[in-house]
């Protein structure tokens, strides 16, 4: 248990696609869990996934009530996703600024899809959906992407809009 190493762009474990779940509810599936917590949290993360710990897995966290790094954002439910799947609910997308903990410091404008309904199980093995908007679904699509080994720089249609953060909001 604990606070783990977080992998940086480069490392080529963050482009490897996650393999699924199959063991629900084990000690080992709940100690990931909690490493991915206590690494999102230590780092002030929005959401971290299984990969940028360096575990191949189908596992993210996400939420927050309050976030320093993202301090406009509304509040989102503290959820874990285990194998997830993503369906637009219209052709609606939307910009905005992403950042990553894999590329600290820097921050880019991707589009992402503006409605979406996201289908995952639980730690206990058993599927949930929800339907999400606005920063809560660009968090659940930024966060799944990494399970597909995609990192947001890949994302950014306008390069001049890509940046290091001190310096886009100065
Ligand atoms: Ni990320």
């Amino acid at each position: 248990m604990g606070i783990k190493k977080i992998l940086r762009m480069g490392d080529p474990r963050l482009l490897t696609p996650a393999k699924t779940i199959t063991e629900f509810g084990t000690p080992n599936l709940r100690e990931i869990i909690s490493d991915l917590w206590d690494t999102m949290h230590h780092a002030n993360g929005a959401g971290l996934a299984a990969p940028q710990i360096g575990l191949p897995l189908q596992i993210v966290v996400f939420g927050f009530v309050e976030n320093s790094r993202y301090p406009d954002a509304a509040p989102i439910p503290e959820t874990v996703l285990i194998n997830p799947h993503i369906e637009p609910l219209d052709n609606m997308t939307n910009i905005d600024w992403e950042g990553c903990l894999s590329v600290p410091g820097l921050r880019g404008a991707v589009s992402r899809n503006s409605t979406i309904r996201y289908t995952a199980m639980d730690i206990d093995g058993k599927s949930f959906s929800r339907v999400a908007t606005n920063f809560h679904a660009r968090v659940v699509q930024h966060e799944c992407d990494h399970l597909k080994g995609v990192l947001y720089p890949m994302r950014i249609s306008d390069m001049k809009q890509f940046g290091f953060a001190e310096e886009i909001n100065n």
